[in-house]
């Protein structure tokens, strides 16, 4: 049993795999928090509180603010309200009939679920013990439910709110968290991830000051500037020591996440659905339901954190249809001709790579309606006949003979204002009437938010979903909402605006990824602009960025592994110069760092030499021997190209048996110094055979010495060369006994 009530203290206890979470009633009826971390036992701690300030309950008046005293502001709660005498960052506010805002939120009654209530219309975490706590405000009839998922198998807990009008007049949220959590110390550091335009998935780290620490997204995609992910670190935190505590939303629009470092030694994480621009009318007898937060727990650093959110994303989030199976290894048409998608100029390409191992040939952009430039013809779901004159057909069956899946483009949320769509509809791009829409990439946002847009989009969609023979859709969304508005809503619901944008968005998922269960999706928006968990709840790998350049990409996919799996993150080997970068890098380089994820090419296979052809063929059956491991393996990240000169991971497959490293040398330098890295997760006692590639290495060492002697970094190439910049190296790790 994973979740535990004791009816004598009224504490109850939620246990994950090493974690405990304990929060208990007080004698006022306030659900107060007592600990989330390393597994504990099922002890009083009351004591806690005692000792500082005497019985929290007896000391505190809810109702009264006290001036110095003990009141809300010092609860460590697992709901806050304003009011009452909290002054720090609160989860809910509720507008109500006469003005006020007040409420006080107390135990009612509770029920231990061993089946998970879904989440209906979001994505949430499937399975899990389940504790639904439900209060009752103490000044009407309105009630919140509070869930909480725990699992044997992965140190983590879902916590999300409902909010039921059980009154007879309506309410308006001004403001529903999922989520408000306590932390003891208000010395942490606030790991973050900033995101740019292919420069997506920097870490940052920054000492928490007192005050709020906040990030946030008002653009209803929800990775374009951060991540819907925080953890609070101990200073002395490391990738593999220390304690880190993470929280993610599974959602995809706007959000914020915010630490508060209050005066009483707690830190305060509180978040969901940003309120910037946001009300919800909640009309007597209805509920509101706010996305899924995970929050993870680590006593082994920063990467047993990260280790904690793949396991619990492999086991209870991502499409199970896809999840735990190989994924496709795809030929992506994008920087091999970008708009220019003809077949004299696909044929070839796919020629070049039959009997490679490559097993998917995606047609990107370029495919449809007057779409030969970024201009025009945006959702108008057609095959060009100016492109493709006799359909899609014979280029599918092409691909189909030479023993590939094929793949298509879509980027079903939007439209070109020169397109056919936007000519018959203009009303269905989001605008306020009588402005000009925003428009971005030479696009405006259709409103999903209404169910006929809804419609249209699934059935064009389908329509080419059903009329070919698809095997996978590149599902992408390439520019940001913006005004907020929807011509389908009353005055009074247009902040409802970004929450519903999300809720369409999900409508359309539903309904096209479920529509056509045996089409493999991979999200998509201008690289990695909606790199979520909601996103991943039904398309099992996301495009990461459109950087494709491997230094670069050494750099996004770190900060992308923090919180998601190697198997969600899709990489492609692409040519050189770079096209977002101008580098140069060896084309192994690029190959080996794309294999740290859901690998695939993206580049005109006419213009590569036959040895690079040749090498294609090598690197598709290396991925193929460690894709176990990119599937369901243990990450281990040792060093990276943000704050050294290397990058170097190891990835173990869960017996320890197995195991790949992938280091890289940014810069050759002369007279270098003897680099070693510092494999980790290996079985201490274990002997190992240990191969590398190019140098011919055979090395029998046991665990231990690999993790603690290293492995070394040769200076030259194996023919005594210096290896030039951006050289990988690459060992083979087995297990002998
Ligand atoms: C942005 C994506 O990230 C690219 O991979 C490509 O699909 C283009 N959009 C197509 O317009």
């Amino acid at each position: 049993m994973a979740i535990y009530f004791n009816p004598e203290t009224k504490f109850f206890y939620l246990e994950g795999k090493n974690i405990s979470y304990v929060f208990g009633i007080n004698r006022t009826g306030f659900p107060e928090h007592y600990y989330f971390g390393t597994r504990i036992g099922r002890d009083d701690l009351a004591y806690t509180y005692e000792a500082n300030i005497g019985d929290s309950a007896e000391a505190a008046v809810p109702g009264k603010v006290h001036a110095g005293g003990l009141s809300y502001n010092v609860y460590r709660s697992e709901i806050s309200f304003f009011g009452n005498g909290e002054f720090r960052e609160c989860s809910i506010q509720l507008l109500q009939k006469s003005g006020s805002r007040l409420n006080e939120f107390l135990y009612e009654t509770h029920e231990i679920l061993s089946e998970k209530p879904a989440l209906a219309g979001m994505p949430s975490m499937r399975g899990g013990e389940t504790l639904k706590l439900t209060l009752k405000d103490k000044l009407s009839e309105m009630r919140v439910h509070l869930f909480y998922t725990v699992y044997d198998d992965v140190s983590v807990i879902c916590r999300r709110m409902e909010v039921e009008n059980r009154t007879d007049e309506d309410v308006k949220l001004l403001r529903a968290y999922s989520f408000v959590l306590d932390v003891v110390g208000s010395d942490h550091d606030l790991l973050t991830i900033e995101n740019a335009w292919a420069r997506e998935g920097k870490p940052e780290r920054t000492p928490l000051p007192h005050g709020i620490v906040c990030v946030d997204e008002k653009s209803a995609s929800s990775t374009r500037r951060h991540s819907p992910a925080m953890a609070l670190i101990g200073k002395h935190t490391t990738e593999d020591f220390g304690s880190a505590l993470g929280v993610n939303l599974i959602y995809s629009a706007s959000y914020t996440l915010k630490a508060e470092v209050g005066t009483k030694g707690y830190t305060r994480l509180t978040g969901g659905i940003n309120d910037f621009d946001f009300t919800w009318e909640l009309g007597a007898g209805e509920t509101f339901a706010t996305p899924e937060a995970v929050l993870a727990y680590s006593a082994e650093g920063i990467g047993g954190m990260s280790r904690e959110y793949h396991d619990a994303y492999r086991k209870y989030l991502i499409n199970e249809r896809f999840v735990n199976k190989p994924h496709p290894l795809v030929i992506n048409s994008w920087e091999a001709v970008y708009f220019g998608c003809t077949p004299d100029r696909l044929i070839p390409i796919i020629d070049k790579v039959r009997g490679t191992g490559i097993d998917t040939f995606v047609l990107d952009d370029g495919w449809f309606g007057s779409r030969r430039n970024d201009r025009s013809g945006l959702g108008d779901w057609t095959v060009s006949p100016e492109v493709f004159p006799d359909g899609l057909k014979p280029v599918i069956d092409y691909v189909h003979d030479a023993g590939m899946k094929f793949g298509i483009w879509f980027e079903p949320e939007m439209v070109n204002p020169d397109s056919d769509l936007y000519r018959a509809h203009p009303d269905w791009a989001i605008s306020v009437p009588d402005t000009t829409p925003c428009v971005s990439r030479r696009q405006v946002v259709l409103d999903i938010t209404r169910a006929d847009v809804r419609d249209y989009i699934v059935e064009a969609v389908s329509k080419i979903l059903r009329e070919n023979e698809i095997d996978y859709v590149k599902w992408d969304f390439n520019r940001a909402v913006t005004e907020n508005f929807s011509r389908a809503l009353p005055a009074g619901k247009q902040q409802e605006m970004h929450h519903r944008y999300a809720l369409g968005l999900y409508d359309l998922c539903e309904r096209l990824v479920n529509g056509f269960p045996h089409i493999f999706f991979e999200g998509c928006a201008g690289g990695g602009g909606r790199f979520d968990p909601a996103i991943l709840y039904y398309f099992p790998q996301i495009w990461a960025s459109d950087d494709t350049d491997a230094y670069m990409r050494t750099q996004i996919q770190y900060g992308t592994s923090l919180f998601y799996p190697l198997s969600a993150i899709s990489c492609h080997t692409s040519i050189c110069p770079n096209h977002q970068t101008e580098r140069t890098t060896p084309f192994t380089t690029r190959a080996d760092i794309a294999h740290l994820g859901a690998t695939g090419y993206e580049l005109d296979t006419t213009k590569i030499t036959p040895e690079e052809l040749e090498e294609i063929k090598t690197q598709v059956a290396e991925y193929r021997d460690m894709e176990d491991l990119v599937l369901y393996g243990d990450l281990y990240r040792m060093e990276n190209t943000f704050d050294s000169n290397y990058f170097a991971v190891t990835v173990v497959s869960k017996d320890k048996s197995k195991a790949k490293v992938t280091a890289m040398r940014a810069l050759c330098r002369p007279n270098d110094e003897h680099k070693r890295i510092f494999p980790r997760g290996l079985d201490a006692d274990a002997l190992y055979e240990v191969k590398n590639r190019d140098y011919g290495l055979c090395l029998h060492l046991t665990g231990a010495a690999i993790m603690n002697v290293g492995l070394v970094l040769p200076l030259k190439t194996a023919e005594g060369k210096m290896p030039g910049d951006f050289k990988t190296f690459v060992f083979d790790i087995r297990m002998e006994r």
